[in-house]
Parts: structure tokens; C-alpha cells; sequence
């Protein structure tokens, strides 16, 4: 095979550009979870906050970088894939655990799974998000009623039993990949790595849970109010 010359398509590259991508999607990850919490101030904060956010010019623009990172990301990631399975088409037959001290978990040996899980639940959802799911209704001060959208979307349980495990996903993927990306752009000293691990456990589980106790919310209250 030709070897690789540009910069970002060397091995290191690679892994620089899978862990800056991988940084900047988790951090967009914690300002929408922030954002989404408004849905607990009600119907009138949910909406503004909502049709603040639409309205702004800038926000093709920001669609459009939040979208750059996302195809880098997945472009990176399935041929880093791809190539290695090209390298080692034949699996380890040992397939058991290397003991206390490894960093494998099901969580980091199923990141290509949990990946394309989440890249097709970005489908619907930023489907339902722009063209709307089921019927659409006018908030009168202004834009949609995305805060009676929501409600009517998770008072179905099958929307809730698939954007529930959809997290569960999420949260796997950041379980492994919130600590592993800031160890690929070099922060894996000995001592960074001890408040690293357990902040990218923490950061899974604030963002899965964050969004699955939203779902809950919505299907068990939402439409009594
Ligand atoms: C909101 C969406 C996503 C977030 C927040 C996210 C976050 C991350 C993070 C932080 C890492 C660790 C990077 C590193 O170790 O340097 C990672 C790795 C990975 N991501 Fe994502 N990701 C997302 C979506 C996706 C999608 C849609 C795919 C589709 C294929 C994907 C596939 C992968 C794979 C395969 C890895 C492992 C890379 C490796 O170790 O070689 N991710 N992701």
C-alpha cells in the first residue's frame, strides 16, 4: 500500500482528529443537555428558549460546523475501522478478559456499534427537530409549540422505548470515548488520567441520564399538562 503523506490522514493524525471531534461533539453534547432542562421551567421557557435559538442568523452557520465535526468524526472513525479490520481480518481468539487492570470494556470493544447506532438516530432526530413529528402547532408569541411537540412525541411509549435505549447508547459511547478522546491529544499522564477516567464516566451518565429523565418526564407528565 502508498503510504499516507498528509498530516491528518497519518496514523497520528487520525487519532488527533478522532479526538478533537470526538471533544468538541461531547461538549455540544453538555450545552444541549443544559438547553434541553429548560422543558422543566414549562411550556413559555421551553418555547422562547426554542425560537431564541431558531431565529438567530448565526445559526446556519453553527449547523454547519456542528455538521463538519460530525462527518470528520464519522468519516475518521469507520475508515480507522476499516483499515484495521483490513489489517487483521481474523479475530484474537482470546477473548477474555485481561484482567483487573485493562482499560477494555464492552463499552470501548463496541464503539463502532454504538457509533452507527447514534448516527441513525441523529437521522430521525434532527429530522424531527427541523421538519416536526406528527402534528405541528404555532406558540403564539411566536414560532412552534415545540414544548407540546415534544410532549405528544414521548406520550407515544414506542418514541420513548427508542430514544431510552437510543441513550443508553449515547451513554456507552461516552463512557469509553468522553476520557479516551482527551487521552488521544496527549492529556494521559498518570495523574490527569485518575480525575479524567471517573469525569468521563460522569459526563456519560449526566448526559444519558439528563436526556432519558427528560423522555420520562414528558411521557409520564408531559401530557397531563
Ligand atoms: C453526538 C455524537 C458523538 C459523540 C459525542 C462522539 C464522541 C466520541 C468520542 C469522545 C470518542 C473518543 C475519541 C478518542 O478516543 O480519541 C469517540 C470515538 C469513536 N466514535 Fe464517536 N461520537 C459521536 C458520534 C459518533 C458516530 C455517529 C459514529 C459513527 C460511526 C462514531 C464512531 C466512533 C468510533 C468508531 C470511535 C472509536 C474510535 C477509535 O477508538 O478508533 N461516533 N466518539
Amino acid at each position: 500500500m502508498a503510504p499516507r503523506t498528509g498530516i491528518f490522514s497519518s496514523s497520528v493524525g487520525t487519532k488527533i482528529l478522532i479526538g478533537l471531534t470526538g471533544v468538541l461533539l461531547v461538549v455540544y453534547l453538555l450545552i444541549h443537555i443544559a438547553g434541553n432542562m429548560v422543558v422543566f421551567l414549562g411550556p413559555a421557557a421551553f418555547n422562547t428558549y426554542a425560537f431564541t435559538l431558531e431565529s438567530n442568523p448565526l445559526l446556519p452557520l453553527v449547523e454547519l460546523v456542528l455538521l463538519s465535526w460530525f462527518v470528520i468524526h464519522i468519516y475518521k472513525t469507520v475508515r480507522n475501522f476499516l483499515s484495521n479490520q483490513t489489517a487483521r481480518p481474523v479475530a484474537y481468539q482470546k477473548k477474555k478478559s485481561a484482567g483487573h487492570t485493562t482499560r477494555k470494556t464492552f463499552a470501548s470493544s463496541t464503539m463502532i456499534f454504538s457509533g452507527l447506532w447514534l448516527f441513525a438516530f441523529l437521522l430521525v432526530h434532527v429530522k424531527a427537530f427541523h421538519d416536526g413529528w406528527g402534528t405541528q402547532y404555532e406558540w403564539p408569541a411566536g414560532g412552534r409549540d415545540l414544548y407540546r411537540q415534544e410532549m405528544e412525541t414521548f406520550a407515544n411509549p414506542v418514541m420513548v422505548g427508542f430514544y431510552i435505549i437510543s441513550m443508553l447508547v449515547v451513554g456507552s459511547h461516552l463512557w469509553h470515548g468522553a476520557s479516551s478522546a482527551f487521552q488521544s491529544l496527549g492529556a494521559d499522564k498518570p495523574a490527569w488520567t485518575r480525575v479524567i477516567l471517573p469525569a468521563g464516566k460522569a459526563i456519560a451518565v449526566l448526559v444519558a441520564g439528563g436526556f432519558i429523565v427528560i423522555a420520562l418526564f414528558a411521557h409520564f407528565y408531559g401530557v397531563r399538562s
